[in-house]
């Protein structure tokens, strides 16, 4: 292929390269898409689009002054190829040999003062409104005595423990798992934190990002301007299944709001043989037990569940103690009210097939919208839905063992459980 064909071939592909790249940027901002960062739903995410939109205008302005200026001058000052250039139109080095030079100068002062002064003083302006910002999105505004939600990440889902008289230092009033829910118009203070390695807590209708990471405890805030449910996604990579790490805040009116914490707050009840549900209880106690809790009926209480960084951070020393250890029953999600959410295994399933955004939260676990093909599976074999890590030591394991009619059964007792 002569020089001529290669240069039109590449011509080519960069074409289809950036038609691709359109195309690819056009559908991310799909007016569906779930990880919204530009429709905010609440004042930090307000305050960061706040932010964001005034300093990309300012960035598409430089970008086009620049880019322009390039392309101007290249094109203005671009080596022109002799009239005896040969009729086959291919390059041929010596035919720029004679061109001549324009005058060779070094540095213009008013140039350079310019384009130092210019970006310093925008750059100033900038950093003062991001610090400001900063500021703002840090601020708790929630009393003492409020709702504080420790937030706890781990491979692949999150668990929340509420500490509904706003004390942290003492065991959470409710732990559920992968569904923030919250009052609506109220800021509801977090502590972020891991019980592994880093993950990253991200609702980007709500807020910005806050790492979760290991011995260390994060504070944040979360606080929606409207009733709805708010996809969010772990955003430092985790491990194989990261991109399968995500969450939902639910904000609910205040009403609603008690009316869950209500719900959450009582107890399971043990079912007595002939109740529907009691099979399934029986293989949950013999097979799920070691690792889920559900209060009132497994050994776990509350008081088991670790809940400040101190009780699963171990000495930090992980060579001596590998975090592993810390997978004890207490470190899968509590499944107390498993059928009052709307997802499972890390937000990645619906746990009911009339998709909860088109059915109010609290009514979610109506009978007959159960996704019961997808909950079957996972309990069958988890990790073939959402990869564990190489030696299975993370993540739900697979049931083999158990029977088409036992899985039925621990289906229906999982639906018991409101
Ligand atoms: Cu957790 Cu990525």
């Amino acid at each position: 292929m002569g020089p001529g064909r290669a240069r039109r071939a590449l011509r080519r592909l960069s074409l289809v390269l950036l038609a691709a790249a359109v195309a690819l940027t056009a559908a991310s901002c799909a007016a569906e898409h779930p990880l919204d960062t530009l429709t905010e739903a609440g004042p930090d995410a307000q305050e960061i689009n706040d932010l964001f939109f005034p300093v990309l205008g300012v960035a598409i302005i430089v970008f086009f002054l620049v880019q322009g200026a390039i392309v101007y001058l290249a094109v203005r000052y671009r080596a022109r190829r002799r009239a005896a250039a040969g009729s086959d139109g291919e390059a041929d080095e010596d035919l720029y040999g004679d061109e001549e030079y324009p005058e060779q100068v070094h540095g213009n002062l008013r140039l350079e003062l310019a384009w130092t002064i210019i970006p310093t003083i925008l750059l100033t302006v900038i950093s003062v409104f991001t610090l400001i910002s900063l500021v703002e999105l840090n601020r708790v505004s929630a009393a003492e005595e409020d709702l504080r939600v420790t937030v706890v990440g781990q491979q692949w889902w999150w668990e929340f423990q509420y500490h509904l008289d706003g004390d942290t230092s003492t065991p959470p009033d409710i732990v559920t798992a992968n569904e923030l829910v919250i009052p609506v118009r109220q800021q509801v203070p977090l502590e972020i934190t891991s019980r592994d390695v880093i993950h990253s807590f991200w609702i980007p209708r709500l807020n910005g990002k806050r790492d979760a990471v290991p011995g260390r405890t994060h504070p944040w805030v979360i606080e929606a301007d409207e009733a709805g449910r708010f996809m969010g996604q772990c955003t430092e990579f985790c491990g194989l299944s990261h991109a399968y790490m995500r969450m939902y805040t639910v904000a609910l009116s205040a009403a609603e709001w008690r009316q869950w914490v209500e719900g959450q707050l009582a107890d399971a009840s043990p079912l007595a043989p002939g109740e529907p549900g009691y099979e399934g209880q029986e293989v949950f106690l013999a097979n799920c037990a070691n690792c889920h809790v559900v209060n009132g009926v497994t050994d776990t209480n509350l008081d088991g569940v670790p809940d400040g960084p101190g009780d699963y951070a171990g000495t930090g020393d992980f060579d001596a103690e590998p975090i592993t250890s810390a997978l004890l029953a207490g470190a899968a999600p509590n499944l107390t009210h498993f059928a009052s959410r709307t997802t499972f295994a890390g937000s990645i399933f619906d746990l009911y097939e009339d998709r909860a955004e088109r059915v109010p939260y609290l009514e979610a676990s109506e009978r007959g919208y159960l996704n019961r093909g997808d909950l079957e599976a996972w309990i069958r074999d988890a990790p073939e839905r959402k990869a564990n890590d190489a030696d299975g030591a993370r993540g739900m394991t697979a049931f083999p063992g158990l029977s088409d009619g036992e899985i039925d059964a621990l289906v229906e007792y999982l639906t018991t459980l409101r």
